[in-house]
């Protein structure tokens, strides 16, 4: 129920037009509710044709036509406004939770497949709203209807009405029961789902690596198993579908039979007029069919509540502080303090452990050290994009811990050791650090980083489409337009991930000359393993096993 509550919540701005369906639903059941009784007035009026009958046949046919114009208007309006309401919801549904996503901590993403996000965002949102808007919104009317069935039967014919309630309990019990073997399996098969999500998404990525290696035949496999996986277990649901919808439908018309067995008495008896009978009958029609689709109903009802709770379970990540959390950071001068910081990525041991790291503002700092010494650690924690487990971590004089997210983060800029670049113009992606920047400083950093001859080469230059991640790029070229980014970007403190590794040694010098007085009016920590940017450095500071051991 909890879970019920917090998909109204979303549903809340939403409030009026959904009141105005409850309303035209309610009419709609009124209108369903009224023909069971035109049909009684309709028996009376032909088995009794002259004075007696209430009214004549003919009055009441034109006005069961009318009755069943009217449900027609009613269900029109009712589908438009509530397709459009579930839409709306849905519509938001999707967007606050991309944002969320957006907002989690990277190490979020560390530790799960992002698979399983993308599922989340696709598969479970779609389930979701194939329930608001097909099963759950079409319940009102019928659980309405049946509801006045039920009490106009009582009116007619107490004794008669006390059977068709009794067999409710034993719906419910059918549903219980079913529920318990389908609940487990439809978890199941959304979690299957995810998973084969998974290995497309990671396979498609690393087409390369397969097609390399060979690998087609037990990739293609492994992606069969799993597809197979969820057809048995499809199997499986369809079967206790399949049981349960006739089973509904049987125990429903035994009721109608045992009704017809005892309505027949009384009508002998004369305690039930014919015109009675049908009418009774009609509402008991009304009846069965909210019934019969009890299993669909219920299956969905399962099916939503599991995508439901993994929406939920990811909207309720703390997500990183808003920007507007802490004081906006001044524009700084550069100084850089890390003060005994210690920090372990999630249950792993510590990659950084008691960092002392003073740097003055406008020095070039190179960083050393073998392989995990936790060089792009240093980088990761000074923008935040991890918290330090302990220590602090100060840009003059300030504690990075107390200042907004984005004024900090729009002071520093990197370039990362594994360069990330868009599906978008090469001037798209140089642009991407800077608002509405100017061609003329998008060339300028471009020059800067050595990326402009090569970009005059390329077909149709600044505008050309470097494809997914940059794959129309060799790897320098990429580390060039991350270069030609960061310096765009012009932040005050640069760090430089291993960015010249993929150049040549005259590459790197030429780099080194051309950045010379950009890199000097910055501080720039240069983490790196080549000789010609170590002697562009002016100190040199040496990592082993997340501590600084020289320098
Ligand atoms: N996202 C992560 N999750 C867990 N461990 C990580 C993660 N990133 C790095 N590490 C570990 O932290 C240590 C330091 O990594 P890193 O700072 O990248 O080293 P490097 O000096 O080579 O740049 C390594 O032992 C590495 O395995
Ligand atoms: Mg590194």
């Amino acid at each position: 129920m909890s879970d019920l509550r917090a998909l109204l919540a979303y549903a809340s701005p939403h409030r009026a037009v959904l009141a105005l369906s409850a309303l035209l639903m309610l009419f709609e059941s009124v209108a369903a509710l009224l023909v069971p009784w035109a049909g009684g007035l309709l028996t009376a009026a032909m088995l009794r044709p002259g004075e007696s009958a209430p009214a004549s046949v003919g009055a009441v046919l034109w006005g069961m036509l009318g009755l069943f114009a009217l449900q027609a208007l009613l269900k029109f309006g009712n589908t438009y406004l509530l397709g459009g309401a579930a839409d709306k919801i849905v519509s938001d549904l999707k967007v606050r939770l991309y944002d969320h996503l957006q907002a989690l901590p990277l190490s979020y993403y560390h530790e799960r497949r992002l698979g399983d996000t993308l599922s989340l965002l696709t598969n479970d949102v779609y389930v979701l709203s194939g329930y608001i808007s097909g099963t759950a919104l079409a319940l009102v009317p019928l659980l309405f209807t049946a509801g006045g069935a039920v009490i106009l039967m009582f009116r007619i014919r107490p004794t008669l009405a006390l059977l068709a309630v009794i067999l409710i309990p034993l719906f419910y019990l059918l549903a219980k029961i079913f529920g318990r073997r389908m609940r487990p399996l439809a978890a199941q098969v959304q979690e299957e789902y995810a998973t084969a999500i998974a290995i497309a998404q990671e396979n498609l990525g690393m087409l390369p690596a397969i097609k390399t290696f060979t690998r087609e035949q037990q990739e293609s496999r492994r992606y069969r198993e799993q597809i197979d996986r969820i057809f048995r277990l499809n199997a499986k649901q369809r079967g206790i579908y399949a049981a349960l919808k006739p089973l509904a439908q049987l125990i429903a018309t035994v009721g109608i039979v045992l009704v017809l067995a005892l309505a027949s008495t009384d009508l002998t008896d004369g305690r039930l007029a014919p015109a009675q009978l049908v009418s009774f009958l009609l509402y008991a029609a009304l009846l069965t069919r909210p019934i019969a689709g009890l299993a669909d109903v219920y299956g969905q009802t399962q099916m939503a509540r599991g995508a439901f709770a993994r929406l939920r379970q990811a909207m309720e990540e703390p997500p990183e502080p808003a920007g507007h959390v802490g004081i906006a950071l001044p524009a700084v001068q550069g100084e850089i303090e890390f003060r005994a910081v210690s920090f372990g990525y999630g249950g792993r041991p510590l990659a950084l452990q008691g960092v002392d790291l003073h740097v003055a503002a406008g020095e070039t700092v190179a960083i050393v050290g073998p392989n995990g010494a936790g060089k792009s650690t240093l980088g990761h924690l000074l923008m935040r994009l991890h918290e330090p487990g302990s220590g602090q971590i100060l840009i003059d004089d300030i504690d990075t811990a107390t200042v907004s997210l984005a004024s900090l983060r729009r002071q520093i800029g990197i370039v990362p050791q594994h360069v990330l670049l868009f599906n978008a113009t090469v001037r798209d992606n140089i642009a991407y650090g800077r608002p509405e920047p100017g061609q003329a400083d998008i060339e300028a950093a471009a020059v800067a980083a050595r990326a402009d001859d090569f970009i005059a080469r390329l077909p149709q230059g600044y505008d050309t489409l470097i494809g997914d991640r940059g794959v129309r790029l060799s790897g320098g070229q990429q580390q060039r337009l991350a270069l030609a980014r960061a310096l765009l970007k012009d932040p005050p403190i640069l760090i430089l991930d291993e960015a010249t590794a993929m150049f040549d040694p005259q590459g790197e010098a030429e780099f080194l000359q051309a950045c010379h007085s950009a890199l000097k009016r910055r501080t720039v920590l240069l983490i790196t393993h080549r000789p010609a940017s170590l002697a562009a450095a002016d100190r040199i500071v040496r990592m082993g096993e997340g501590r600084i051991v020289e320098g």
